[in-house]
């Protein structure tokens, strides 16, 4: 047993760690990136509570061994990988939710805790947690914090980022940081809550969190318009937009990901579908009817071969089963799935769309996209049946995925909407990002990590030789 490992087992018990030579070890190397290589640990450990994980980040700092935080191991960007080996941190144990307050509108939770799993409670009891990334049923409330996940209602209700009031947070050397708040104003401090978001586990471990809900939606109902190709039912989706109308969610899905899941779904998609454009709407139960019926005709205006209506929860749950799938479905259709989950300005929604066209028809690579067109976060993958462990192959995806990013960045846009930059990403950085910017980014990191421990290799370019500092 390697040195770290021990010493880990000696502080925590041996039920904690998983060590070499553990048949689960390897399943810590892996996530849902599109990478075909796997990154084993030294080891890893199961954290049970903050003063677990803070051990594990005071020893792993006394040690100098690079330590990387995962939650559910769902992240399609390599960020929860131990690329420099060392010790991975999983919070997957951390599952209790510890409150759940209606007068406060507030849940308080650990990070191991499934997201549905928390929607389910919050629901239970009137309350809604609304992001709802496709991942719902396996990721976990601590990665989405990590990531800022989205989610098609994004659309209406915003990210993870906004339901996160306050955090507790192990620094690298065991300190334990509390910041935010309860309440649902505030503005004594900088606002540390959004530093730690989204920083795919480069500054602390997240411990707890404190999150704001909602109050539940009486009802929903969702409408399905069904348009001949993509690029219509992107302008529909545009003249959706500039007409001001505000559903929950604004999604597509191109011909290729309707086939993905066709035989898979139990939710019947009409043949003709070349394109689809998911609406959903939430409010009183008695406006359902009058608002499916106005989108609707807008759907019919704007030349949508068929609308249909979903109202059921069991039809409306077998539509969003479908969606959930797409992305699963491909993976299992294509040796490799490189998804690149770019985000446009809303206006050039039509033109991103025909930029994705033009690099599939240039590289001959077949492409399928859909996601959460309405906030111009679009899932583009780009799909092969060639050999995953082939450098040329590798380099051919990756070329066309560059050529995705510099349109992305030419309109406008950024490089992740939702998933995050973690490894797979983190080259590019530099087609979106200054130098500069960069830098200041790096001295932040700095500040929480001074040693580059947490999480090393992530998020962040390796710093180029014309950079003046
Ligand atoms: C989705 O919206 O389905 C996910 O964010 C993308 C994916 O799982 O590929
Ligand atoms: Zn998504």
């Amino acid at each position: 047993m390697t040195d770290i490992a021990v010493v880990l087992e000696r502080e925590l018990g041996s039920a904690a760690v998983i060590g070499p030579g553990h048949e689960r070890l390897d399943d810590y190397g892996r996530d849902e990136s599109p990478l075909p290589e796997f990154f084993p640990p030294a080891c890893a450990v199961l954290v049970e509570s903050t003063e677990q994980a803070a051990a594990v980040l005071r020893i792993c700092l006394e040690r100098k061994v690079p330590v990387t935080p995962r939650g559910a191991g769902s992240g399609m960007c390599g960020g929860a990988l131990p690329v420099d080996r060392g010790v991975v941190l999983s919070t997957e144990r951390m599952q209790r939710i510890k409150q759940i307050d209606a007068g406060d509108l507030v849940a308080v939770v650990e990070p191991g805790v499934v997201t549905g799993r928390l929607q389910e409670a919050v629901e239970a009891e009137r309350m809604f947690y609304p992001p709802d990334p496709a991942s719902l049923e396996f990721c976990s409330i601590g990665g989405n914090a990590s990531t800022n996940a989205g989610g098609p209602r994004a659309f209406k209700y915003g990210v993870t980022r906004e339901y996160i009031l306050g955090l507790e947070v192990a620094l690298m050397g065991g300190e334990v940081l509390r910041c935010g708040r309860r309440t649902s104003k505030g503005v004594t401090s900088y606002d540390l809550v959004a530093g730690f978001v989204g920083t795919e586990g480069t500054f602390g471990v997240i411990t707890e969190l404190t999150l704001k809900l909602v109050p539940l939606p009486m009802a929903a109902a969702a409408v399905l318009g069904v348009f001949a190709d993509v690029a219509t039912a992107g302008a529909a989706i545009s003249a959706l937009l500039r007409g001001g109308l505000r559903p929950r969610v604004l999604e597509l899905a191109d011909r290729a990901s309707i086939a993905a899941i066709r035989d898979k779904s139990r939710y019947r998609f009409p043949a003709n579908a070349g394109a689809i454009v998911l609406l959903e709407v939430d409010g009183e139960p008695e406006a359902m009817p009058m608002m499916m019926e106005k989108i609707g005709l807008r759907c019919d205006e704007l030349g949508a071969l068929d609308v249909l209506g979903a109202t059921e929860p069991a039809e409306r749950a077998a539509v969003w089963e479908a969606r959930r799938l797409i992305s699963s479905s491909l993976k299992a259709a294509y040796r490799i799935k490189l998804n690149e989950d770019i985000c446009v300005p809303r206006g050039r929604i039509v033109e991103m769309l025909a930029r994705v066209d033009r690099v599939a028809a240039e590289t001959g690579i077949p492409c399928a996209v859909f996601g959460h067109a309405g906030d111009g976060n679009l899932h583009v993958n780009l799909l092969s049946n060639d050999d995953p462990a082939d450098p040329a192959v590798r380099t051919r995806m990756w070329a066309a995925a560059e050529q995705v990013f510099v349109h992305t960045i030419a309109l406008g846009g950024t490089l992740s909407g939702e998933h995050g930059i973690g490894l797979t990403k983190r080259d590019y950085m530099h087609l979106e990002q200054s130098e500069q910017l960069l830098e200041w980014q790096r001295r932040w990191k700095l500040m929480w990590d001074p040693q580059n421990l947490l999480n090393p290799g992530k998020k962040l370019p390796a710093r180029r030789a014309s950079c003046s500092e």
